[in-house]
C-alpha cells in the first residue's frame, strides 16, 4: 500500500510517500480502507519530533480519517465490512489502509462525504467539550474565538453558534475573517492591530468576552484575558503561535475570571461517558444537517507535503484534508 512514512524526525520536505506492506491485524481489530485523512497542527509537530509525546520511528503520521471497513473478523464493536466510518488514532491515517480497534471508530452518518468526516472529530469534539463541558457556555453569552479561521477555531465558531452564543471571530487577514463570517460568526476583529481590544469592548458594549476560545497562545492570550468579562472563562486549547503565555495571577483575581484547560487526548480516558454523549450530540447535528463541518483544502496523496506547508505557513482556512482513495 502507499503510505507517508516518517523514518526520522524531520521537516515535512524530508518525508517520503512509500510503497509498504499493509499493516497486520490482531484479534479484535478491524481493517479500514482510508478515503481521506485530516491534517492537524499536532501532526506537523509529531513529524518534527516536537510534540510532547514522540511516536517511535518509523511511523505513519495522521490521526484522523474516514473510510470503509474492509475486514472485521467477529464484527468487533458491531462493525462489519462495507460500513462507512470515521476514526481517530495515535498515528497511521496517511495510508491506503489502517488497522484499529473498534474504540477508535464511529459510524459515519449517511450522506456525509469522507473529506467532511475526516475534518470533523478532533476539532468539533474539542470545541464542544471546551465550550459546553468546560466553559458551560450558555445562550446569549459573548464568545471570542482566537485563530477563528483555523481548524479548531472554525469549529468553535460553528459550535458556539449552535449553543446560542454571540460569536466574535479574531483572525489575521480579511480572507480569514470572511471565512469565519461565512461559517456563522456575528462579527470579527483583526487581532494583529494594536487597538483590537478597544474594538472588542465596542462590540460587546463594554461587557468583554464571557468565554474566550484560545488555540493561539503567545502575547495575544494575555491581552485577551485582560478583556474577559466578570466571571469569564478562558479556554486554553493550544499554542499555534509557538509561545506558551504566562498569565499574571492578579488578572484572574481582578477579573473574577477562570483559566480552563482543554485536552482532547485525555477525554476518552478520563471522561468516556461524557465523550460518548458529546459525540452523539455532534453526529446528530451532522446527520440533521445543522452542522456542516468546514473543509479547508483537499489535497491528493501525492501532494501531502503541501497540506502541511499550507498549515505551517499560517495559510490554512479550516482543516487541511488529504484525499487517499475514491
Ligand atoms: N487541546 C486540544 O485538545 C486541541 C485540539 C485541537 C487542536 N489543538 C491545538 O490548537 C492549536 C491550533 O490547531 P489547528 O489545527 O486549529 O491549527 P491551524 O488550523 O493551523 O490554526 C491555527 C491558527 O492559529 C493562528 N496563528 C497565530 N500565530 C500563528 C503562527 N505563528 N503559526 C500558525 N498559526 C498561527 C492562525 O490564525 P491567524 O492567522 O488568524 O492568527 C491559525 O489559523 C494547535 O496548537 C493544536 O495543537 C488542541
Amino acid at each position: 500500500m502507499k503510505a507517508v512514512v516518517v523514518e526520522q524526525y524531520a521537516t515535512i520536505d524530508q518525508v517520503e510517500l512509500k510503497d509498504i506492506p499493509p499493516p497486520s491485524m490482531e484479534p479484535g481489530q478491524l481493517r479500514i480502507r482510508v478515503e481521506a485523512a485530516g491534517i492537524g497542527f499536532v501532526d506537523g509537530l509529531k513529524i518534527e519530533g516536537r510534540y510532547q509525546t514522540k511516536d517511535p520511528l518509523p511511523f505513519i503520521p495522521g490521526t484522523e480519517f474516514a473510510g470503509v471497513v474492509t475486514e472485521a473478523p467477529g464484527t468487533p464493536g458491531g462493525f462489519e465490512p462495507g460500513m462507512r466510518v470515521m476514526g481517530m488514532t495515535r498515528s497511521g491515517a496517511l495510508a491506503e489502509e489502517i488497522v484499529v480497534s473498534p474504540a477508535a471508530l464511529h459510524p459515519l452518518p449517511d450522506g456525509v462525504a469522507a473529506e467532511v468526516a475526516a475534518s470533523f472529530r478532533a476539532n468539533y469534539l474539542t470545541a464542544l467539550y471546551a465550550l459546553n463541558a468546560r466553559a458551560m457556555l450558555v445562550s446569549g453569552e459573548q464568545l471570542l474565538v482566537l485563530g477563528a479561521a483555523g481548524g479548531t477555531g472554525i469549529a468553535a465558531v460553528q459550535i458556539g453558534k449552535l449553543l446560542g452564543a454571540r460569536v466574535i471571530a479574531a483572525a489575521s487577514t480579511p480572507q480569514k475573517r470572511a471565512f469565519a463570517r461565512a461559517h456563522g460568526a456575528d462579527s470579527d476583529i483583526d487581532y494583529t492591530q494594536t487597538g483590537w481590544r478597544d474594538t472588542l469592548k465596542e462590540l460587546t458594549n463594554g461587557h468583554g468576552a464571557d468565554v474566550i476560545y484560545d488555540p493561539v497562545g503567545g502575547e495575544i492570550s494575555v491581552q485577551a484575558f485582560r478583556s474577559i468579562a466578570w466571571r469569564g472563562r478562558h479556554l486554553v486549547v493550544g499554542f499555534a503561535a509557538g509561545a506558551i503565555p504566562a498569565l499574571p495571577f492578579n488578572l484572574p483575581l481582578l477579573k473574577g475570571g477562570a483559566l480552563l484547560g482543554v485536552d482532547l487526548a485525555q477525554i476518552p480516558v478520563r471522561e468516556p461517558e461524557l465523550q460518548k454523549r458529546l459525540m452523539s450530540q455532534l453526529t446528530d447535528w451532522l446527520a440533521e444537517g445543522q452542522l456542516k463541518p468546514a473543509v479547508g483544502r483537499v489535497f491528493a496523496l501525492d501532494d501531502f507535503r503541501e497540506a502541511f506547508r499550507t498549515m505551517q505557513t499560517r495559510g490554512a482556512l479550516g482543516k487541511m484534508v488529504v484525499r487517499i482513495a475514491r
